[in-house]
């Protein structure tokens, strides 16, 4: 079978990454640019401090601040209506996964019309989207550089889950001066959305040697440096380590696919309206305890063992990555079940557990679970008894 890989045309990284976008832009021939944020880095001036930037490359900004966590259709098509009024030909997400998606959904919907409920699925798009600088602030969702957009359905209490090359970023800005004053919670939720996009790429059905590379890569360097991150916002180096991991593994999800903990979120974090990073780090020690009854995945297990350097057999790796995983949660202030998020019904799970069936990223699912066994997970999550 072959495999098909795609990868954002040009990415900058470090400290004062910023001060290369100019440059860039210039070569990109723009003019009118719509900055998609949400209101704390508006008022903080971190939009503005992006939008220098694009002044000194000649292009006028707007600002359009009313992203939230968990983006809504209504969100979308406010930010719709602002870019076609303006006539933007550049759309500059400023934040994390929130920002860059809804940028995502506008960018998909200007270039090629109708509805953003029109473009669920995978690849439902025929033209490429208006241009997207993404200034990720965050360490994180992996959105500047995957083919994925997220957008909340509030009438249906779900969400849609968009795969579509047509909406990849054109230039995408990991800058550690960004990351520095992410607050310790959103840091530990963040990053475990991180390692849970390289555990579930690692184990989807398509993965293939080049998403392995970036996924066990990705979990190393989290594996490494996010309790650092957590502990030290100042710690630089754990933070500009911390952008490239979620990079690669958002590479390696964007490539291979996601898996039953991101399908189980979604449901989760659209009918609860949670953050998203939170619901997948509470949920992946429990899948993966599912994921462990899995002959196939005994061999990808023990390459998550090496990648955490624990030293273990093929055996009991699956046991030992499962131990180590908690063990970070509990360090960095995750919550350890589902009973503790406290908007969590047991009496809903048999709906969630529809939703996350429906969900795109449980297609990529190394298989395709029984709605009793997700309701088995949800209710393990909940009671916190692997
Ligand atoms: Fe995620």
């Amino acid at each position: 079978m072959a495999d098909r890989i795609n990868s954002v045309k040009t990415s900058f990284f470090g400290k004062g990454a910023i001060s290369l976008l100019p440059a860039e832009l210039k070569k990109m021939r723009v003019r009118r640019a719509l900055i998609v944020t949400d209101s704390f880095l508006y008022e903080t001036g971190v939009a503005d401090q992006v939008g220098g930037a694009l002044l000194e490359a000649g292009v006028e900004y707007a600002v359009y601040y009313r992203v939230k966590p968990n983006p809504t259709i209504d969100v979308v098509n406010e930010c719709i209506n602002a870019a076609l009024k303006l006539k933007v030909d550049l759309l500059v997400a400023v934040g994390g996964g929130s920002a860059m998606d809804t940028a995502k959904a506008v960018s998909i919907v200007a270039a090629n019309g109708g509805r953003v409920e029109d473009y669920e699925g995978v690849d439902r798009s025929k033209e490429p989207g208006l241009p997207i600088v993404a200034v990720n602030t965050t360490a994180g969702t992996g959105s500047e550089c995957t083919v994925f957009y997220i957008v909340t359905d509030p009438a249906r209490g779900s969400k849609m889950a968009m795969v579509d090359a047509n909406c990849m970023v054109s230039i995408a800005i990991n800058d550690t001066d960004f990351m520095m004053s992410m607050p310790p919670a959103l840091t530990a939720a963040t990053g475990m959305d991180a390692l849970t996009h390289a555990v579930e790429a690692h184990f989807a059905k398509n993965a293939n040697p080049m998403t392995d590379k970036d996924a066990l890569w990705a979990m190393q360097v989290i594996f490494d440096h996010l309790r650092r991150a957590v502990k030290n916002g100042k710690d630089e180096e754990a933070r500009t380590m911390m952008a490239y991991a979620e990079y690669s593994a958002g590479m390696a999800f964007s490539n291979a696919g996601l898996g039953m903990v991101h399908a189980m979120a979604h449901a989760l974090g659209g009918h609860y309206n949670l953050p998203h990073g939170v619901c997948n780090a509470v949920l992946l020690p429990y899948v993966m305890e599912f994921d462990e009854t899995v002959p196939e995945l005994k061999k990808r297990f023990k390459g998550i063992a090496e990648a955490f350097r624990l030293n273990c057999s093929e055996a009991q790796a699956s046991r030992e990555v499962i131990r180590a995983v908690q063990g970070l949660s509990r360090e960095i202030g995750i919550p350890k079940t589902l009973k503790e998020l406290e908007k969590v019904k047991p009496e809903d799970f048999g709906e969630l557990a529809e939703l996350a069936l429906h969900d795109a990223s449980m297609s990529q699912n190394y298989l395709m679970p029984s709605a009793q066994q997700v309701i088995g997970v949800y209710r393990r999550a909940y009671e916190g008894r692997p």
